[in-house]
């Protein structure tokens, strides 16, 4: 229940539907999905594997299973990839929660009700570019997020999350239906599933990949640290899959909801970050119950965001304190400080810094393009052959649990297909095939 409210969050309902939007839709989402059950699910369970043996944060689980097994305790370094890649990410999705958290507020007021798509951009335009609002906003997330680390993250999380994803789903399954009566519906459903491949570019391949790595919060140690917490008689297939399936139920669902608002009020499925803060409010404010709704929506919004965000800072939190002798609480005010002034720089990427870029890309989307492209499908490969090539045949058999057949499927998929995949989803887009 924990690592499904780590999978869903902003991934899903934020970026998913923007970054489809902007690499062209159908083809887009296909390899997304093939990425999520060839790479991504073998990859958790290998991930949830190594956290249910190391039992630790992720830099002290490699190092223990690595001297455990014989191998370098260099391996260590790969929690360490994780750890960074937690505290950058959560750096700037705090920024993108904190534009949710002031959207329930808007939408609460009423302010979208009857609205058209100009008021709506209008809306967005002045929250991006107010950089003291953003700061509020991100700061309020933060203190949030960091409160409940403090306190330890067992118990309350996953009685949130038992609540919290069955109604995110009620209501995306409420947009949806809102969806089906626009008139943009055909187009944005044959935008999401049909495979032109001819629009998507080497990158938009290792963006699909990338996001498939970021939505199911592989790759970073995240997921290792709640199969530290993991009770040995679960079974770490069915729950990988499980994970899977809802995570992507809910971004498929996010992107059908999405899309015909995109086309009936004849705006750009490209637009980039700002898309569902353009196009839900125009849904809300079109509906019956539109402010209810929607108010309800950005809640659990919020509260999806909040889940994930724990258990991307929760790895370092876990590393300070087994190491550093210091108290959870200490551990939590200082990585969050620290956490939130990195942030500052996705808030100047809307505003102040739009235009300083390097290689064309914003303080935030190179954060975001250096975690969820390259240091998450790193992570993710050097756990696979971790835990394909370094641990005994006999241990991951016995940590699985699953039938013969099962066992040899995913370790062939360990082992070969997604070290060569993702290395060839590297050179890629490097251009070596171009
Ligand atoms: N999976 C989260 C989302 O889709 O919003 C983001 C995330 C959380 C990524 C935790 C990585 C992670 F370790």
């Amino acid at each position: 229940m924990a690592a499904t409210g780590s999978a869903v969050g902003l991934g899903n309902i934020w970026k998913f539907p923007y970054i489809a939007g902007e690499n062209g839709g159908g083809a887009f989402v296909l390899i997304y999905l093939v990425c999520i059950f060839l790479i991504g699910v073998p990859i958790m369970m290998a991930e949830v594997m190594l956290g249910r043996r190391g039992r630790r944060n992720p830099v002290d689980s490699m190092k223990h299973l690595a001297e455990e097994t014989g191998h370098s305790p260099l391996w260590k370094f790969l929690g360490w990839i994780g750890v960074t890649a937690g505290f950058l990410i959560l750096s700037y999705y705090s920024v993108i929660a904190g534009w949710a958290i002031s959207y329930v507020f808007t939408t609460a007021s009423g302010a979208f009700t009857g609205a058209n798509a100009a008021l709506v951009g209008n809306h967005f335009d002045e929250l991006t570019q107010s950089p003291f609002t953003l700061i509020f906003w991100h700061s309020i997330f933060m203190l949030i997020t960091m409160l409940v680390v403090a306190r330890g993250i067992e118990g309350g999380i996953e009685k949130a999350v038992r609540f919290l994803i069955p109604s995110l789903f009620v209501l995306i399954i409420v947009m949806v239906f809102y969806a089906m009566t626009t008139s943009g519906f055909a187009e944005g459903v044959r935008f999401m599933f049909s495979s032109d491949f001819s629009k998507i570019s080497t990158e938009g391949v290792l963006k699909a990949m990338g996001q498939a790595f970021f939505t199911l919060s592989i790759g970073m140690g995240a997921i290792m640290v709640y199969g530290a917490y993991l009770p040995k008689d679960i079974s770490i297939a069915k729950a990988s899959f499980s994970i899977a399936i809802a995570d992507t139920a809910v971004a498929v669902l996010a992107g059908v909801a999405i899309f015909p608002i995109v086309f009936a009020n004849g705006l750009e499925a490209g637009s980039g970050p700002g898309l569902i803060f353009v196009t839900l409010p125009l849904a809300f404010g079109n509906m019956a119950f539109g402010a209810f709704f929607g108010t309800l929506f950005f809640i659990l919004l919020v509260f999806a965001a909040w889940s994930s965000s724990i258990s991307l800072i929760e790895p370092a939190v876990a590393w300070v304190i087994e190491n550093k002798g210091v108290s959870r609480v200490k551990a939590s005010i200082a990585l969050g400080f620290f956490t939130w002034f990195i942030g500052l720089g996705t808030v100047f990427s809307f505003n102040e810094w739009s235009n300083s870029t390097l290689f064309g890309k914003t303080f935030f989307d190179l954060l975001d393009y250096l975690t969820s492209n390259i240091m998450l499908p790193l992570g993710g490969v050097l756990m696979a052959i971790f835990a394909g090539w370094l641990m005994k045949k006999s241990a991951s058999h016995d940590e699985l649990a699953v039938s013969k057949r099962a066992y040899t499927l995913w370790r062939f998929l360990v082992r070969y297909v997604t070290p060569v995949a993702v290395l060839l989803v590297f050179l890629n887009a490097v251009g070596v095939f171009s």
